[in-house]
């Protein structure tokens, strides 16, 4: 199993939590490295992807994984299998809390990649509208710096939990 975690970080918050997830893992992940430094033709090459995205702009992509998401058309992911984390701002931003988190998600998808790992709840998160809500759960990690980061070290380490579990211990991953 080959393992890398991929972020793009503007004020180093997505860049301390990928920090965090590194120290949880240890030596499951072979490689974390910043999303300017890689292409998409790289990263199809692994068995799991850990990305991690804060939203910018409104709703937008942080800017160097934009730059990796104009360059995905065309790679073939089918042998990756996606888990996301990102990171928003629910009180400032509750229109468009944790958006680039869904956007990238559905493009990993639409481009091959397996997902339906590392969902959790929306429960504790209070906003109005997520394109990274599916049902009732995200479809990765949530996590918001700018107001609850009193549990962002417990929810790292659960999801890491969740993650061996989903991916290191289980064959049956849901596709
Ligand atoms: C100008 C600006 C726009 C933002 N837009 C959003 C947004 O649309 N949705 C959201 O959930 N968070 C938004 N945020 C909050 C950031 O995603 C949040 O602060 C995040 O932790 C930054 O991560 P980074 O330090 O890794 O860049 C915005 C922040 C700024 C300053």
């Amino acid at each position: 199993m080959r393992a890398i975690l991929v972020y793009g970080s503007v004020t180093t918050k997505t860049e301390t939590v990928a920090n965090l997830i590194k120290d949880e893992l240890g030596d499951k992940l072979e490689k974390v490295v910043e999303v300017s430094e890689i292409q998409p033709e790289d990263v199809k090459e692994y068995d799991l992807l850990i990305a991690g995205i804060p939203t910018w702009d409104v709703g937008e992509l942080e800017y160097a994984w934009q730059d990796f998401y104009d360059n995905m058309d065309g790679v073939d992911f089918s042998k990756l299998r996606i888990a996301i984390f990102g990171l928003g701002d629910q009180d400032a931003y509750a229109d468009t809390y944790l958006d680039a988190m869904g956007i990238l998600y559905d493009k990993f998808i639409q481009c091959g990649a397996k997902g339906g790992i590392g969902f959790v709840s929306t429960e504790s998160h209070t906003y109005d509208e997520s394109k990274a809500q599916r049902g009732e759960q995200f479809c990765g990690l949530a996590l918001d710096e700018d107001n609850q980061s009193h549990m962002t070290e417990e929810r790292v380490s659960e999801w890491c939990e969740q993650l061996i579990k989903e991916v290191w211990q289980s064959d049956e991953a849901v596709a």
